[in-house]
């Protein structure tokens, strides 16, 4: 894995998954939308050996997403990894009246993440290898209340990635979901804070071996299965019944 585009790489997962591709000697394309916390990142990373470039980027711009998809294969020679890691949560201001904040973060985490991914999906194709990265999450599995926007965005990427996966590797070209519970980054905020989260430095460092082999869905960590398998075979009235009890307002 040489050649890596990361979303998002500002803050955060991006910004470690950076670091940990920057290890390795990669080139890489660093972007996200705050300029000024890309040029830090991107000094470290010349700091640890690669080659970055770094490219301003709000995903939700498509026309944006293809010419910077295209400098960067001009940039770096080429592209063997594109992690469309952009993403913002945020509650759905469920009594708001307005469909904005819903919305926002429906056009980030879904269309960002197609706006990122198709342009390289053609040189892929014709060079017949490849790997596109989603960062998915736990939430995916879990319908978290006052969340509808963040949870559906999740797992609409990670179908979207089931629907391509047989596809797209008749082109030798790989879909790696990943989908990390609590990591600590500025995303999570206020109370769940306090829930036990896992370093980004040390989920990057995971993650990029789980994209090294190819694997099509991660869930990280591995405790977290378990929260998904009770939230698969929990009937939907007990579900109902407890979430009414306990969340009368978002936690985050
Ligand atoms: N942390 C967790 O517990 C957790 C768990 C599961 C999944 N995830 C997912 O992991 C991904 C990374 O999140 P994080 O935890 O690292 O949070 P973070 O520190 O807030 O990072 C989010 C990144 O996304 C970028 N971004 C947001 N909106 C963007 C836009 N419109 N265009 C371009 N870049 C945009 C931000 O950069 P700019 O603001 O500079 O543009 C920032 O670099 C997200 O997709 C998130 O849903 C996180």
């Amino acid at each position: 894995m040489n050649k890596v585009f990361i979303t998002g790489a500002s803050s955060g997962i991006g910004k470690s998954l950076a670091l940990a591709y920057a290890k390795r000697k990669c080139t890489l394309g660093l972007s996200a939308r705050r300029i000024e916390m890309l040029n830090e990142v991107s000094n470290a990373c010349k700091e640890l050996g690669a080659t970055p470039f770094v490219y301003q980027l709000d995903v939700q711009d498509r026309n944006k997403c293809e010419m910077i998809a295209k400098q960067f294969i001009e940039d770096a020679d080429g592209i063997d990894c594109v992690i469309a890691n952009a993403g913002i949560g945020g509650n759905d201001n469920i009594y708001s009246g307005s469909s904005k904040d819903i919305n926002n973060v429906l056009k980030t985490n879904i269309l960002g993440v197609t706006n990122t991914l198709m342009p390289f999906i053609p040189y892929m194709k014709e060079q017949k290898s490849g790997s596109l990265v989603c960062i998915s999450s736990v939430a995916s599995y879990v319908p978290l209340p006052f969340h509808g926007g963040y949870t559906s965005s999740k797992i609409a990427i990670r179908m979207i990635f089931d629907s391509w996966r047989p596809t797209l590797q008749r082109h030798n070209i790989k879909t790696i979901s990943i989908c990390p519970g609590f990591v600590d980054t500025p995303i999570v905020k206020g109370p769940a804070r306090k829930l036990p989260m896992k370093s980004p430095d040390k989920a990057a460092e995971r993650f990029v071996k789980i994209i090294s082999k190819g694997k099509n869905t991660y869930v990280y960590p591995w405790h977290y299965k378990i929260l998904i398998f009770i939230a698969k075979v929990i009937p939907e009235w007990l579900y109902n019944y407890v979430i009414k009890k306990i969340f009368h307002k978002p936690i985050n």
